[in-house]
């Protein structure tokens, strides 16, 4: 038999209603502030990754799933969608003097070692703020994003960290402080905080490494090198979030993996995904759309892991939001199916919300009966019964105590919405 590529699951038909179950709460909700969907392609030349994410990032250097095509141009399977969304927005004139509120969702391919929570095709959903240069808008998403947990249950397994990395400048300086209290120890530390010094020195802050954590410990700290207006932006940025009552943690060593961020950054992190912690992540990349050829633009965004939301989902709210089979129709006169699949549109047209599933195999009624039992349906219609006509049907309680009646469309139609 054949096998998946490791790294790549399959999301099988019993489990996709909570993956879209939690992908519509998010787009609700996001449509509800403005937000406008975008769908991107899931390749893009190498190059804009490169540009983007940035050359000296793991996910540049060694994760990405790079091919030639036939042309000979080279090609990448999204590692992340900011980069991409950048691309299209600008290729299409969206961002030159204008604002644009939008979100995205999908498969993203990073080349990781597999475990659980981390995969090689995983899913994001990704929101991006393009022509905002205020907290106000780091205010509005993470407010937008802790309603979001709370409504699907989750927020209390979750804490929001956050920091600011300065501008692009600071940065630069604070990179230069960190290698020069970094290169004495270079003998101490491990292989990737050796490959990191010279190529991605913040890295070396996040290593989940003891002993690199004592090193690092006592090294310059970047808000010292944060200047006046970053720190300002940084401060009302907290201010807003207390005022909202939003709550939050500074974290020092929270710089993040990806080479476009200044400003304020955040992640939201888990205690109940092992290793895997970081359930969504992101901040402002004012530099990045200049980067990328186009006019400088204040931009922010985030990202969350679908498939971790899902892990915590399944562990803390069950089956919450699965949708139910309402009415099994079981089928008792064959020569009356055409009837019988008519019933269903009518039922359907008035209650488009409901499940209605028509019974196919044949069968006496006890089987029949038994098959609505474990479809877990709450009704059954017995159609094409001796004592049913086209205005009278015969509906069965599956779970409660109403047993079996004959009743109009209308009724039942009121039977089942007052249960
Ligand atoms: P990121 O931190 O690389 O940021 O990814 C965001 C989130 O995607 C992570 O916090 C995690 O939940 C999930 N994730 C990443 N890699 C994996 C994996 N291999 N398996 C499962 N889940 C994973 C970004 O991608 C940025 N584009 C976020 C952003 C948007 N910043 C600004 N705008």
């Amino acid at each position: 038999m054949h096998q998946a590529v490791r790294g790549m699951r399959d999301i099988l038909p019993a489990d996709t209603w909570r993956w879209s179950h939690l992908e519509r709460k998010l787009f609700q909700r996001l449509t509800g502030a403005s937000y406008s969907e975008i769908r991107l392609p899931l390749m893009e030349f190498t190059e804009l990754f490169a540009r983007g994410v940035g050359e000296a990032t793991d996910i540049v250097e060694k994760e990405m799933y790079t091919l030639s095509d036939r042309d000979g141009l080279s090609i990448s399977l999204r590692p992340e969608g900011t980069a991409s969304c950048v691309r299209a927005l600008e290729e299409h004139g969206l961002l030159y003097n204008k604002t644009c509120r939008t979100f995205y969702s999908g498969p993203m391919f990073r080349y990781e070692k597999p475990q659980k929570g981390r995969y090689r095709q995983f899913y994001q959903m990704g929101v991006e703020a393009f022509g905002f240069g205020g907290p106000d808008i780091e205010a509005e998403l993470v407010l937008l994003i802790t309603r979001y947990f709370e409504e699907i249950g989750l927020n209390q397994y979750l804490k929001l960290e956050i920091n600011t990395l300065g501008s692009h400048e600071d940065r630069g300086r604070y990179r230069e402080a960190l290698v020069s209290y970094l290169t004495p120890f270079y003998r101490e530390l491990d292989e990737d905080s050796q490959r990191r010094l010279l190529t991605n020195p913040l890295r070396i802050l996040d290593s989940k490494v003891e002993k690199i954590r004592d090193i690092v410990s006592n090294a310059p700290k970047l808000i010292e090198f944060v200047g006046a207006h970053a720190r300002e932006h940084f401060e009302r940025f907290q201010e807003l979030l207390f005022e909202m009552n939003l709550s939050f943690e500074l974290n020092d060593r929270l710089v993040r993996g990806l080479d476009y961020y200044t400003n304020t950054v955040f992640e939201w992190v888990t205690e109940e995904l092992g290793s895997q912690g970081a359930v969504c992540a992101g901040g402002r990349y004012d530099g990045l759309v200049e980067q990328l050829g186009g006019k400088s633009t204040p931009a922010v965004g985030l990202a969350m892991g679908l498939d971790r939301i899902v892990l915590l989902h399944e562990k803390f709210q069950g089956d919450t939001g699965r949708p139910s089979l309402d009415i099994y129709i079981c089928i008792l006169d064959e020569s009356k199916m055409d009837r019988a699949f008519f019933l269903r549109e009518v039922l359907s047209d008035r209650l488009p919300t409901i499940t209605i599933r028509v019974h196919m195999g044949g069968g006496n009624l006890k089987k029949q009966l038994k098959r609505a039992d474990a479809s877990g349906a709450g009704w059954a219609i017995l159609h094409g019964a001796e004592e049913s006509d086209e205005k009278q049907l015969v509906l069965k309680d599956l779970r409660g105590e109403k047993g079996q009646m004959l009743v109009s469309v209308d009724e039942l139609i009121g039977t089942i919405c007052s249960a």
